[in-house]
């Protein structure tokens, strides 16, 4: 032990993270022993970098953007939303679609313990987020007879009590053969100082490294071997919230399979033009999302010749992507971004400390990231009343009471 304690000394100084062990003579020789195995495995070099990359204020800049195509699915032909539906249809019957849902997030906007699957709407009777997913996948599969994968992946923190509520719930009566979970990665989180914090005396806080991670924390728990092995062909990747999201919507999986790309999203329009973020588009070249800095309203009103929007098709996290990419995907190391939040941490005396406001940046891959290691995407836009209720938080415009109304009168009452 006291050559580990050794070592663990030398790299907090070279880091200058010593205080991550200024509790350690009041642990536990347990609590001791796990302190230290969690600082040998964090990689300080990494974070170093990011925290210095993100203070350097002209990472990157985007010369050019430029904007993708998109359809509208409100206004195709009835032919062509019959050719793309019935071919939907017949790849979900082949067995070919698999659903990938991101649940490692922390829902920390929300506050609600527990993972964020397992809040329940208030509608007559009760259902859970995660229950609203596999009532969707469930159709599908019980009215074609087939075997639909659906790959959950949860945070490190939430895994446990993700498993215990689906077998409390009996897998919500869907084949359980059908349905894995696995964690994805953790990445410390540290203050506006660049110094890493603890989540108690003896533990440094961790959370989870963002969606993106979903490639290789699939690779990692072999479940794309287990894709191959079922033959999948494209795999849907959603998140949680939405309880307006049928992941296998046949119209969009023949949509895509139309436009011979390996990679597609569906995307809402933004009314607002001031509103910036979260805008698809090519940044030098590579499909994603406009960077801010460059993306101004000015950017936002342009049209073209018809007099449609050229930015404003915004992501509502809803892919399809082929195997193939995802298998790609699985060796590519995407990018981290920068989140300013709010966490509980200890303070300089040992003792737990909720603060008022952000205090701490979280590092986050993001699965739009991916887009750019690929040449086409198909786009397409969606109605926002009919597909993104999703649930945010308690007091903004994505909130529980909303939700849980649209989807009593879209999906209940159907
Ligand atoms: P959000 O960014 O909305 O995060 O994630 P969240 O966890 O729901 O809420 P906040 O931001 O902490 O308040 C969009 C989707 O990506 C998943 C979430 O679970 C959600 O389905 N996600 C997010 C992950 O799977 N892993 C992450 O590390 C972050």
């Amino acid at each position: 032990m006291d050559d580990t304690l050794n070592t663990v000394k030398g790299i907090l100084k070279k880091y200058t993270q010593e205080h991550l062990i200024s509790f350690y003579s009041q642990l536990t020789e347990t609590q001791k022993s796990n302190l230290l195995n969690q600082i040998l495995n964090i990689d300080f070099d990494e974070i170093l970098e990011l925290y210095n990359m993100f203070n350097d204020s002209d990472v990157n800049p985007t010369e050019e953007i430029e904007p993708l195509k998109y359809s509208d699915k409100s206004t195709l032909s009835p032919s062509k939303l019959k050719q793309y539906y019935n071919n939907g249809i017949k790849t979900i019957k082949a067995g070919k679609v698999g659903v990938i849902t991101l649940a490692g997030g922390q829902g920390s906007r929300l506050g609600f313990k527990g993972p964020k699957g397992t809040f329940c709407l208030d509608t007559n009777p009760k259902i859970s987020l995660f229950e609203i997913l596999c009532n969707y996948i469930k159709g599908y599969a019980n009215k074609y007879k087939i075997n639909i994968p659906w790959y959950i992946m949860t945070s490190t923190a939430n895994y446990f009590d993700t498993i215990n509520f689906f077998e409390k719930n009996d897998f919500f009566n869907y084949n359980r053969n059908n349905i894995h979970f696995f964690t994805q990665a953790n990445m410390p989180i540290i203050g506006i100082d660049g110094k890493l914090i603890l989540s108690e005396i003896y533990k440094v806080h961790f959370a989870s490294n963002g969606n993106g991670n979903v490639f290789k924390a699939l690779k990692k728990a072999n479940l794309i071997s287990d894709m191959e092995s079922r033959k999948l062909q494209w795999l849907f990747i959603g998140g949680i919230d939405n309880v307006l999201l049928d992941p296998l919507d046949p119209v969009f999986i023949g949509y895509t399979i139309s436009c011979k790309t390996q990679v597609s999203s569906k995307t809402l329009f933004k009314e607002d033009p001031s509103d910036i973020s979260w805008i698809f588009a090519k940044n030098n070249k590579k499909i994603g999302i406009a960077e801010c800095e460059n993306f101004t309203e000015q950017i936002s009103m342009l049209t073209d010749k018809k007099g449609n929007y050229l930015y404003r098709e915004t992501n509502m996290l809803a892919h399809l992507f082929s195997l193939n990419a995802i298998k790609k995907l699985s060796t590519i190391k995407l990018p981290y971004h920068r989140a300013f939040r709010k966490n509980a941490f200890v303070n300089e005396e040992g003792m737990k400390q909720v603060p008022d406001s952000p205090n701490i940046y979280k590092f986050e891959q993001f699965v739009f990231d991916a887009f750019s290691y690929f040449n086409n995407i198909a786009l397409l836009r969606v109605k926002k009343d009919d597909e993104f209720a999703p649930i945010k938080d308690f007091n903004g415009p994505y909130n529980p009471e909303v939700a849980a109304k649209k989807y009593e009168e879209l999906i209940l009452k159907k």
